[in-house]
């Protein structure tokens, strides 16, 4: 016993004296992770591969020794996830710090669209085409969430999605892959900051690995199956934007791709991201999603769960403890190497190192620098102004908007004026020690600090966000009688988009446009705002209501952002990075779709052609399309050359004047159509875009390269490839809306 006692304290001190060394040393990340790695037995290997989940409500310290502080204390653990705070990372750090390796934990948690500051959902910012505002709103998000303990975000979801049924539009960009793959690009440099290891950085997590946005049906987690062909042009190039920009983690998804689960899907992980494309970082599976293979119908228990994602890729496991109870006896029965759990660790091991953790396991969990980020004003300056930024005006019959402030008489009525929580949306991470009503500028709110003090504000609920209740209507109507002007504001509850939220039945909920018809009935001209997570269908009110601001859900300041597009104080530049349906049998609907043998030319000749026979084809809102106070003169195309050779590039000008009488802000969106491919190629492709600021009476030259890249496309062979022949060149302020246009050739 005595000799046995002694044998371990020879070990630990010959640890501890190595340890020491590996830091001291300046060694490369790579040799460091070796070195710790020779000294971990397997189950402490395993154990980096092992994710918890945190106790969901509990804050503070960490007060329970439950088994998750031993499992823990035994090196069983890697990462825990919904873990804020610093006195709570710092408690369950020094738990690790009690293991046999000291090996630090990576806390993880879903900072979407924000941490303490609220900003935009995802959706709503990518309205904005403002990569800089996009960059800047991950940036605050990361430096606040860093600065509370935490080391790992799960964002930015960069799933194409062209389904608004689909709850979780909300958490990405949209539907176009250059746009979402510019946005993802920005929103990694802002979450990651100049450097990981920096104490304002957090890494980054591209998810979910892929395709989970094209779910059949628009039905959470359901099946997708896809060409590889739409798989590699639609919904790959963000991913690829996402690595490219340094994203360190990926995270893969619940659905299956043509039959194999994303979990376990060899293809994608392996072949995909770790082969063609050489991801350094590591993977960690979706919540439970290893486990869930049972359920898909792909592996028959837990063991082979585990086999079917350590082989396919999958680094870490998100509470589904497949990993933990079945990769030791997969290594013991020859059916996992240990080469292969070794390069899961090292992926773990290396991101642990660049954070900073083994030099100081405590890095991010300094409560003074938390205090001070997280109450930083900046911070709700800027998440005012992307919220202004991201807010688009789907119309605005006679100038109604802006109102002046000098209105004698305005009614705010509906549902959401002075909701609080609503306007923070899906996914916003709640801190139990803030109060909200403090924080949140509500929509009445917003409008009061904005409106002159002699100008009255009334307020009438007229009904719930859903169900049939019309009994405030009477009240609302009334109120209406005696204002100047009328603002209503309606939409979604914020839990009716995000994960788990979709819907067959995207039309504005309950009896909110029955609420506005009455209101309309007045004869008083009547502003909406739609607060929503995803497109919803408004037929009536967008038929009929004058002036529509769709708001999205926008954050803590989102009051204060919609009065100042209200009021003019902001002129709004947003434009809708998905397209708008008619009605959900349209849905999926994108404006980058094939011609099709017998294309609809219009809505009255439907004879024998790919349309329906009862209903239009096209949107009510198209993909780019957003209007501004201003106007914007669109003029003078000028291409360098009408034919180029495949090195060779074209370069294209054109004016854009403001013809109004406010400044504003244009998004010039540039689509290519190649006329003639081996694979069909679509009627538009967004290739370019530039938002630029105009002075009234400005004009301003701008420039944008067609180059090889902007002419490629994956052939049959899935070759990215040029192919010579003609090319439309389509310039506007829309998917739809083309002010200039042209052609040129590609020739060999
Ligand atoms: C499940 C979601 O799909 C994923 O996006 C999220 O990061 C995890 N839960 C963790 O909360």
């Amino acid at each position: 016993m005595r000799s046995k006692c002694f044998i371990q304290f020879c070990f630990l001190f010959l640890f501890a004296i190595q340890s020491q060394f590996i830091i001291a040393q300046k060694k490369s990340f790579p040799q460091k992770v070796d070195s710790v790695l020779r000294l971990m037995t397997l189950e402490e290997k395993i154990g980096q591969l092992n994710q918890y989940n945190d106790d969901w409500t509990a804050t503070g310290p960490v007060t329970v020794d439950n088994d998750k502080a031993n499992q823990i204390r035994k090196g069983q653990v890697g990462s825990l996830l919904n873990c804020m705070g610093t006195d709570r990372t710092k408690s369950w750090q020094k738990i690790a710090m009690q293991s046999r390796l000291k090996i630090p934990l990576l806390f993880g948690q879903d900072v979407i669209h924000g941490y303490k500051t609220t900003f935009p959902i995802p959706l709503a910012e990518a309205a904005s085409w403002d990569l800089e505002a996009i960059q800047s709103s991950a940036r605050i998000a990361a430096t606040e969430a860093a600065a509370s303990g935490i080391h790992w975000t799960f964002a930015p979801m960069v799933d194409i999605a062209r389904d608004p049924r689909w709850g979780r539009v909300m958490e990405g960009a949209g539907e176009d892959p250059y746009l979402g793959s510019l946005i993802a690009k920005a929103r990694v440099k802002g979450f990651q900051g100049n450097k990981l290891g920096n104490v304002d950085a957090v890494m980054a997590c591209a998810k979910h690995f892929a395709a989970y946005g094209a779910a059949i049906g628009g039905r959470d987690y359901n099946s997708v199956d896809m060409s590889d062909r739409l798989l590699w042009e639609v919904y790959l190039p963000p991913f690829k934007a996402a690595l490219d920009a340094g994203a360190a983690t990926f995270m893969n998804s619940f659905n299956d791709l043509n039959g194999i689960p994303a979990t376990g899907n060899k293809y994608l992980q392996r072949d995909i991201l770790k082969g063609k494309w050489n991801f350094e970082g590591f993977v960690v599976s979706d919540w439970g999603s290893i486990g869930e293979m049972i359920n898909h119908g792909n592996v028959k228990n837990s063991y082979e769960a585990a086999l079917s994602a350590i082989t396919a890729g999958s680094d870490m496991d998100m509470e589904s403890r497949c990993y933990k109870d079945n990769l030791a006896q997969l290594v013991k029965d020859k059916k996992v190497s240990i080469e292969l759990i070794d390069d899961a660790v090292k992926r773990i091991l290396q991101k642990k190192f660049e954070l900073g953790l083994f030099d100081d396991p405590f890095k991010f969990c300094n409560a003074e620098r938390e205090q001070k980020e997280i109450n930083n004003p900046e911070h709700s300056k800027i998440a005012r102004e992307v919220a202004a930024k991201s807010i688009v005006l789907l119309k605005n019959k006679n100038h109604l908007l802006p109102l002046s402030k000098n209105t004698k008489t305005i009614a705010f009525i509906g549902p959401l004026v002075k909701e609080e929580k609503q306007n923070l949306g899906f996914w916003s991470v709640e801190l139990p020690e803030i109060d909200y009503s403090k924080l949140i500028v509500t929509q009445w709110q917003g409008v009061k600090n904005k409106i002159n003090k002699n100008s009255t504000l009334l307020y009438a609920k007229g009904c719930d966000i859903d169900g049939n209740n019309k009994d405030g209507f009477a009240e609302a109507i009334e109120t209406a009688k005696q204002a100047d002007i009328v603002i209503i504001s309606v939409g979604e509850r914020r839990d009716m988009s995000g994960e788990a939220k979709s819907r067959s039945n995207i039309h504005l909920p309950g009896v909110q446009e029955e609420l506005i018809k009455a209101i309309q009935a007045t004869g008083k001209p009547v502003v909406v705002l739609i607060n929503a997570g995803r497109p919803l269908i408004f037929n009536w009110t967008a038929d009929n209501v004058p002036a529509i601001l769709y708001t999205w859900w926008l954050g803590c300041e989102a009051g204060d952002a919609i009065a100042d597009v209200l009021f003019g104080d902001y002129n709004p530049s947003a434009k809708l990075p998905i397209t708008f349906p008619r009605e959900e049998g349209q849905i999926p609907i994108y404006y980058s779709h094939f011609n099709t043998g017998r294309p609809a030319r219009n809505d009255s000749d439907l004879n024998y052609v790919s349309a329906y026979t009862d209903l239009s084809n096209s949107p009510k809102f198209p993909f780019g399309y957003g209007l501004s106070y201003t106007n914007f003169q669109y003029s003078n195309l000028q291409l360098s050359k009408k034919k180029i050779k495949s090195n060779e590039k074209i370069e294209v000008t054109l004016n854009i004047s403001n013809n109004g009488k406010v400044s504003g802000e244009e998004v010039v969106q540039i689509y290519l159509r190649d006329k003639v491919g081996s694979i069909v190629r679509p009627v538009k492709e967004l290739k370019d875009f530039a938002k630029i600021k105009l002075n009234a009476g400005e004009t301003k030259t701008i420039k944008f390269i067609i180059d090889k890249e902007k002419l490629s496309f994956y052939n049959q062979q899935l070759k990215w490839v040029v192919e010579p022949g003609d090319f439309d060149l389509m310039i506007g302020s829309s998917s739809e809306d083309i002010r200039l246009k042209d052609s040129f050739e590609l020739i060999r």
